[in-house]
Parts: C-alpha cells; sequence; structure tokens
C-alpha cells in the first residue's frame, strides 16, 4: 500500500512543482507514495471563497479560519490519517520523526498562511511540526521539506544501505567521502580509503563520524548511548582534539 499524502494549501503550485521533480518523482511513479495537493480555497466560504478573516482582539494580519479548515479535514481525514499543522510553535522535525511518519498510511499537511491559523484548529490536528527556529511566510515550503524526508525513507524508494549510513540515521554525521581523483590540488585522499582493507574502513568511517559529530553537533552525542567500540574511537577522538595545537598558534 503506498503511503498517501493530502496536502492542503492555498497555493497548489508551490507545492506541487518539487514532487514533480527528481527522485520525488520517481518515487511516486514506482507507486510508492501518492500525493494529492488541494487548493484549500475550495471549502472556502460565499462568492469569494473565504479562508481567513480579522483576528478578535484587533491586530495587523489575518488569521486562517476554523470552519474552513473543518470542512476541509471533514473530508480528507480519515480513521487512519495523521493531520499535520505546520507551525514554527511546533515540535521541530527531526529524523527520528520522518522515521515514525513514513511508517504511518495516511498524512494529511495543512499549510496555513498569513498570520496563522484560529486556535481552534490545533484541536483538529494530530501533530504541529515546524522545520526550524525562523519564520517562513507560509507552511508549504515546510511540508515539502517534511514529505520529502519521510519519501525516501518508503521501503523500496532509495538503497536501503544509503539511509541506514546517512547522517542522523544512526544519531551521527556522515564520515566524509571522497572520490576521484585520488590527488587533487596538493590535498590526497586518506590512504585507508584505498587499501582495500574493509575492516579498516569501516572502522575509519565510525571514528570519522564521531570526531565530526563532536566537533559539529556535540549535543548530538548527549544523551546517546555508545556501543564499545564508539565509545573507544570517541575516547580516540577526544584526546586527539585536545592535543591538536589550534591553528595559528602553533610554534
Ligand atoms: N510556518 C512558518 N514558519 C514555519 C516553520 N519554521 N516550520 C513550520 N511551519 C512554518
Amino acid at each position: 500500500m503506498p503511503l498517501e499524502i493530502d496536502v492542503l494549501t492555498l497555493f497548489p503550485p508551490m507545492v506541487a512543482g518539487p514532487l514533480a521533480e527528481s527522485i520525488p518523482a520517481r518515487i511516486q511513479d514506482q507507486g510508492l507514495a501518492t500525493v494529492r495537493v488541494h487548493d484549500l480555497r475550495q471549502w472556502g466560504l460565499g462568492r469569494h471563497r473565504t479562508v481567513d478573516d480579522y483576528t478578535y482582539g484587533g491586530g495587523a494580519g489575518m488569521v486562517l479560519r476554523v470552519d474552513v479548515v473543518a470542512a476541509a479535514l471533514g473530508e480528507l481525514r480519515r480513521p487512519e490519517s495523521t493531520v499535520i499543522l505546520l507551525d514554527p510553535a511546533g515540535e521541530v522535525f527531526r529524523q527520528p520523526v520522518a522515521q515514525a511518519l513514513a511508517g504511518t498510511p495516511h498524512l494529511v499537511f495543512l499549510c496555513p498562511r498569513y498570520e496563522g491559523v484560529d486556535e481552534r484548529v490545533r484541536a483538529l490536528c494530530d501533530r504541529e511540526l515546524s522545520i526550524g527556529d525562523y519564520v517562513l511566510t507560509g507552511g508549504e515550503l515546510a511540508a515539502l521539506v517534511i514529505v520529502d524526508a519521510v519519501i525516501r525513507l518508503l521501503p523500496g524508494a532509495i538503497d536501503a544501505a544509503s539511509t541506514a549510513e546517512e547522517s542522523f540515521s544512526a544519531g551521527l554525521l556522515e564520515y566524509p567521502q571522497y572520490t576521484r581523483p585520488a590527488e587533487f590540488d596538493g590535498t590526497v585522499v586518506p590512504p585507508v580509503l584505498v587499501s582495500g582493507h574493509h575492516e579498516q574502513v569501516r572502522r575509519w568511517r565510525l571514528r570519522e563520524s564521531l570526531r565530526r559529530t563532536l566537533q559539529r553537533r556535540p549535543d548530538l552525542l548527549e544523551g546517546r548511548s555508545l556501543g564499545r567500540e564508539e565509545a573507544r574511537l570517541l575516547a580516540e577522538v577526544r584526546a586527539e582534539a585536545e592535543t591538536a595545537v589550534p591553528e595559528g598558534r602553533a610554534g
């Protein structure tokens, strides 16, 4: 059964365009996911198909109406659906959330514009997600980010080995990779990678993943339980980091 995705937006081409290209398009062509994009105005009120209104109490900007959203969800929601509101105040979207969503049968994304949604819309949704600590002009780009991250995890979408080894799936950043030429502008590929020693390559990659994570995202290491080999390699890269002479202070 394909993962079914419905996206509710006032700007359907903004969502449909990127999903019609490259790997997202192929995933849909393969029948692994079905994405339908709906214009929220279909459920708008009156001759002008109004979807928003002034905020009670006064203030700038328009707010998405709860009755319009309720009408749309009345048609799209099923017992097995997960309805997601895109909102900068939502839970921050991370890889484990992508993995959880990839295991569900039906996702509905609600993309607000304007100053946001009537507070009562939240009760109609199952989850609120943010893609990061910044404010976008609407939920469309956030929905695209989430749809992209979720559908590539569907079985058969991408070589399983690459999703298993990539950044974050093991809670670590990915190790450095190289391709030809073996020497460029005086910099060479680490010799272990051309040694043909699979076990040494595996250990080097794990060590460099740990080193990169320690340098760039130490928060990812906090609260992560390490295997015995990981703990030993992490101790090594920590020791190396402590003894390394900072650049510019040599001599
Ligand atoms: N809408 C506006 N900004 C957003 C964000 N950072 N994440 C999700 N939805 C948003």
